[in-house]
């Protein structure tokens, strides 16, 4: 089963970015998760267009885009161009949800649907074979450094349950409080590409804790 190993760059050090960028380039990360967030949606603001678009000129592997704003639709296309693979959008925030997944599908990248952590997975039944990549909350979104939601991990088993039924390739990524113990059991449970950013970030070596975590798959 694919696993992947994708740090959020909103635990980087963002006087050094490019720095951050330049060691997420020569380590075992997968992707390079960016946390976007509008102070509506969530009680935060991170960053945007301009700085995806910084990173994107710089980075050597996929950009995998969490949208954390109200009305995704209009931002969709702004940030393909600033260099988004994949783009994810909330359940929550997305009244048409089929549309949107078109909409991002039809600027030839990867879909993807997160749920917060009090969305039952079962409400993606009807739309799981459009889907390229689910993303599982496993913390309130908002801000890095949260603890676990134990939850998740019946979450991501019943996802698996589901797509596997399926017959679908879709993925399965978490996001939040991950480490190398919570990490461990989300593959065990099914999961394919794990977030994590503080633990990154916070860490002695960084690209030795990628390491660390890309080795549980
Ligand atoms: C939370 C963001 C996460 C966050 C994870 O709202 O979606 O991607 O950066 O941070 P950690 O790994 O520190 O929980
Ligand atoms: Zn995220």
């Amino acid at each position: 089963m694919k696993r992947l190993i994708a740090p959020s760059i909103l635990s980087a050090d963002f006087n050094n970015l490019g720095k951050d960028v330049e060691m997420l380039n020569k380590s075992e990360a997968d992707w390079i998760h960016c946390d976007i967030m509008d102070g509506i949606f969530v009680p935060n603001i991170s960053f945007g267009i301009p700085v995806v678009e910084a990173v994107h000129k710089i980075a050597q592997k996929p950009l995998d885009v969490h949208l954390m704003i109200v009305g995704p639709d209009k931002y969709i296309a702004p940030f393909k161009e600033a260099g988004a693979s994949i783009i994810t959008v909330h359940y929550e925030a997305c009244t048409h949800l089929s549309r949107t997944i078109q909409q991002i599908k039809a600027l030839g990248i990867n879909a993807s649907v997160c749920l917060n952590p009090h969305t039952p997975v079962a409400l993606l039944e009807d739309i799981i074979s459009e889907l390229d990549m689910v993303l599982l909350m496993s913390v309130n979104p908002g801000f890095g450094g949260q603890e676990f939601i134990e939850n998740t991990y019946r979450k991501v088993s019943r996802l698996r349950n589901m797509i596997d039924k399926n017959g679908s390739s879709c993925l399965i990524e978490v996001d939040g409080g991950v480490n190398l113990e919570t990490g461990r059991k989300l593959f065990e449970e099914g999961a394919n590409v794990l977030v994590a950013g503080s633990f990154v970030f916070n860490a002695e070596a960084p690209d030795e804790t990628i390491l660390k975590l890309k080795n549980l798959a």
